[in-house]
């Protein structure tokens, strides 16, 4: 048997009949670039995330680069992240010439650890950049409060975590709170492998600061406002038709496709359990932090909704920690399973970083995981055939 780590194949067979005509509507039109299909995405991916504005752009990456240049980060600044992320949250900081300043995960979510953030701050601090890992967030409160007290933005790297939800005690709008709407920027990838992925490169910041969302606006067109006058420079930062018509047809099944993928995460943890993997620490399957922490917000939440039911994850990927990481997926490769390491080298190891002044050991916890974690298929159309193969592959390799 073969299991992928991703089969974009099987999600496209069960909606090419809704994609076809919207990618012909797009061609008929011959309108590329924005226009009124980029407009129609954009409102209903902000109101998706909870947010007044989204701003199309060209990648996750452009949506971290324009937020920066949106609050003026440049030579002189330094940016709050973490370096257990993807290479684009510390590349966008070191793109506009300020410098990226690196904070530990826990090392139970692989989140920023948000009681080691304060003491980074500086007089040159602008902004800190939680990440949104594999799709659950960050603790934010505790995030935000640093940032309100210190008048610092807050650009959430939302690109793995569409549709995640964070418990909030502090913000007052609503207490469960969508990923990208906490800070004052939310920044999201349309990468093909996202759980909303485009058939190319795509991305979109959501805010809820007129100001802001009018300066991202203009920052996506060279920063021209009117046409061919540029009080400030921008760049090519913008999405186009054929990516927000995709992306239009696929928002419609978000929801069912991220009901499933915690469908197979709760499958999984129940079945790692029961193998008694996880009793011997062989196994440790990912945390979501909503459902042990934050019963009275969910509860709240769930008689203002009329029942519904919130969740926090969304299982972008499903990501466990194993102290045999490196023979199990060898194993699992010769099985036919498809995995992958997110992420194999922390930032502050990487070499074109070496002049931060970080060596092995700065961010032990980032370290451990990098050494440790293993992320398995999860992917929506996953059979209940196919993960019953992972599971038992995996037990298989421990028992050998
Ligand atoms: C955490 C994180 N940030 C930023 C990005 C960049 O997004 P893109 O690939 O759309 O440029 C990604 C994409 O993989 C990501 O996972």
């Amino acid at each position: 048997m073969k299991v992928p780590l991703l089969d974009l194949k099987a999600q496209y067979e069960t909606i090419r009949e809704e994609i076809l005509p919207a990618l012909q509507a797009v061609l008929d039109s011959q309108h590329f670039i924005l226009g009124p299909e980029v407009a129609g995405l954009e409102e209903k991916v902000a109101a998706y995330c909870q947010c007044s504005y989204g701003i199309g752009v060209s990648s996750g990456s452009d949506a971290l680069l324009i937020s920066l240049m949106a609050e003026d980060i440049g030579p002189g600044d330094e940016v709050i992240t973490t370096p257990y992320t993807f290479f684009a949250t510390a590349g966008a900081i070191f793109r506009t010439g300020a410098r990226p300043v690196f904070v530990d995960i826990q090392a139970d979510t692989y989140n920023m650890d948000p009681d080691l953030v304060e003491e980074k701050v500086t007089s040159r601090t602008r902004a800190i950049i939680p990440v949104h890992l594999y799709g659950q967030c960050a603790d934010m409160d505790p995030i935000l409060e640093i940032a309100r007290k210190r008048a610092l933005a807050v650009i959430e790297d939302a690109a793995q975590a569409i549709g995640a939800e964070y418990a909030s005690g502090i913000l007052s709008s609503s207490k469960i709170c969508r990923a990208g709407s906490m800070g004052d920027y939310g920044c999201f990838s349309f990468f093909p492998s996202k759980n909303l992925g485009g058939f190319g490169d795509g991305g979109m910041v959501v805010t809820n600061d007129p100001d802001r969302a009018e300066r991202l606006k203009i920052l996506r067109v060279h920063g021209s406002k009117p046409k061919y006058c540029h009080s400030f420079v921008g760049g090519n930062f913008r999405l186009d038709a054929i990516q927000a018509a995709v992306l239009s047809v696929k928002l419609g099944h978000l929801d069912t496709w991220t009901a499933k993928r915690r469908e197979n995460a709760a499958w999984y943890d129940e079945a790692f359990k029961s193998s008694g993997l996880v009793d011997e620490g062989l196994i440790t399957p990912p945390k979501s932090v909503l459902k042990e922490a934050c019963s009275e917000h969910r509860a709240d939440y769930q008689s203002e909704t009329a029942g519904s039911i919130a969740h926090d994850h969304i299982y972008n990927q499903y990501v466990i920690s194993t102290p045999r990481r490196d023979e199990l997926k060898a194993y699992l490769l010769d099985k036919g399973i498809g995995t992958e390491i997110y992420y194999p080298v922390p930032l502050h190891l990487q070499e074109c970083f070496a002049d931060l002044g970080y060596s092995s050991g700065s961010f032990p916890v980032s370290e451990e995981a990098a050494g440790r974690t293993l992320a398995l298929p999860i992917y929506p159309e996953l059979t209940p055939k196919q993960q019953g193969y992972v599971v038992d592959s995996v037990c298989e390799f421990f028992v050998k």
